[in-house]
């Protein structure tokens, strides 16, 4: 059995990144950088993996949670230094370890699992993740000796003016043979221009040992790239977001314009569901088939069964179910449950509301923690009145029951299976099943008053 393990850098505070938010917890398509990363890495199998924190070391494992090993690298010496805090963890194990900087949120699994079996099958010491770029700036360069075999790896601070126009860059990635890495790591020095204590040296050490190194080329230049300011992190936003576009539509979803919809990492979206302009999906949204959503919608930690519409909403942490259609300008918050075939229309707000299959509350609603059944009709400008100022109450409204316009229902009250409450009325008293709730002052007319007052003011 061969062992695998992976160490990820993190523990930079990301002083480029100019921010009070340490730059590995920096999101790209929602998700922190580096949980993307452990994402990848528990996507392959790794035996062990190890966390580097150091700044904001706290924050990193409230993140990542308690599935994976952490080593503190109290001071920023170096990333050499940083894969060394790992020693008591991993040393004189056998196996390969895989190393990957937090900040590198593109790699993809895949390219991973290539360069895994790339460094098994050339049996190498150590195997360095490459790629070619147009614009080398800020990357280590690969320098390979006559024969095309890589030699060393320069950091660009450190080049000089020949190593400068190498476009081969290291991506910081790297596969090695455990316990020649650990050997390695306790020979590098910070002899350097940054004062640092490279990891990339660890190839030039181990070359020099006569040991094989090699690398492995990735054609996708984007997967190594990596993000230490701003400008990339909204370059690395740009990559991922086309690429889970791209992902969708290859599973049937019609994206009319990839380049104004913001689908989140986790998001699942069933065949035939098209997504239209404006479109935000985020968290762990999970959209059924069939479905049409957009322009406009702005949806989170929602589930949206099949047939469903939702245009120029917000919807956060909800449930919607078959061919309900939401919209256009509703607002539904936390802890609902829209049922199916349901319509919540124009300028409707829903808070912990549960709506029964086939009610509707067409416009300018407000309901809060109700409990609403099946084949309700809620009237235009309904308001549940669920804050005393102090506490919560909850309205229930029963089956088949029709809430006359502009009602309030003080809460708590439950208005019967089969009610009728008359339009205008503030309900403070439990209606009874199949009664009629009139609450409002009983209209009188005063003929003539009008016309009389009018001749008088001329
Ligand atoms: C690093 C590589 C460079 C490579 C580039 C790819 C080194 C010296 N340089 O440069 O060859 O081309 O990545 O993106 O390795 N970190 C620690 N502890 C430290 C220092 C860094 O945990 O003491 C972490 C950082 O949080 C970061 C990662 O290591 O996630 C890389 O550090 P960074 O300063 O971004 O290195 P680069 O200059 O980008
Ligand atoms: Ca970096």
């Amino acid at each position: 059995m061969h062992h695998k393990y992976a160490v990820v850098l993190a523990a930079g505070q990301g002083t480029r990144m100019k921010s009070k938010l340490y730059k590995v917890l920096h999101p790209v398509c929602g998700k922190p950088m580096v949980q993307h990363i452990v994402d990848r890495l528990q996507a392959l199998a790794i035996d062990e993996i190890v966390v580097i924190v150091g700044h904001g070391a706290d924050k990193v494992k409230q993140q990542l949670g308690s599935n994976i090993h952490y080593a503190f690298q109290e001071k920023q010496l170096g990333t050499a230094h940083a894969v060394m805090m790992s020693e008591g963890l991993l040393k004189d194990k056998q196996g390969t370890t895989l190393v990957v900087t937090g900040d590198t949120p593109l790699i993809k699994k895949e390219t991973l699992q290539q360069l895994m079996s790339h460094h098994a099958a050339t049996q190498a010491a150590a195997t360095v993740l490459t790629t070619v770029l147009a614009d080398a700036t800020g990357y280590g360069r690969i320098v390979r000796g006559e024969q095309g075999h890589v030699e060393r790896i320069v950091e660009h601070k450190d080049t000089n003016e020949d190593e400068r126009q190498i476009k081969e860059i290291s991506t910081g990635i790297f596969c090695f043979n455990n316990e020649l890495l650990f050997k390695a790591l306790s020979q590098v020095n910070n002899d350097n221009v940054q004062g640092e204590y490279y990891l990339p040296d660890v190839i030039g050490i181990l070359k020099k040992q006569g040991e094989t190194i090699s690398a492995f080329l990735t054609e996708d230049a984007e997967d190594g790239m990596g993000v230490n300011d701003r400008v990339q992190l909204s370059q690395a936003e740009q990559i991922m977001r086309r690429r889970i576009n791209e992902a969708h539509m290859r599973n049937g979803v019609s994206i009319i314009d990839p380049s104004s919809t913001y689908i989140e990492d986790d998001v699942v979206i069933g065949a035939d569901t098209v997504i239209q302009p404006g479109t935000f999906l985020r968290g762990k949204t999970l959209i059924g088939e069939d479905c049409l959503i957009g322009p406009n919608a702005d949806l989170t930690n929602t589930e949206v069964e099949s047939g469903v519409t939702v245009q120029y909403s917000v919807i956060s942490d909800s449930m919607i179910r078959r061919e309900a259609s939401v919209g256009p300008f509703a607002y539904i918050r936390p802890g609902s449950d829209v049922g199916e075939q349901v319509k919540v229309g124009d300028f409707v707000e829903l808070k912990n509301t549960r709506l029964g299959n086939f009610s509707k509350v067409s416009h300018l609603s407000y309901l809060g923690d109700a409990e609403v059944g099946e084949g309700v009709n809620v009237g235009c400008g309904t308001v549940t009145v669920n804050y005393d100022g102090v506490n919560k109450h909850k309205t229930i409204i029963g089956d088949r029951s029709f809430i006359g316009c502009n009602s309030n229902l003080v809460a708590p009250v439950t208005i019967g299976e089969g009610a009728y409450v008359a339009a205008g009325s503030t309900v403070t008293k439990d209606v009874p099943e199949g009664a009629l709730a009139v609450a409002r002052e009983r209209q009188s007319n005063k003929e003539g008053y009008a016309s009389k007052w009018l001749r008088k003011e001329k």
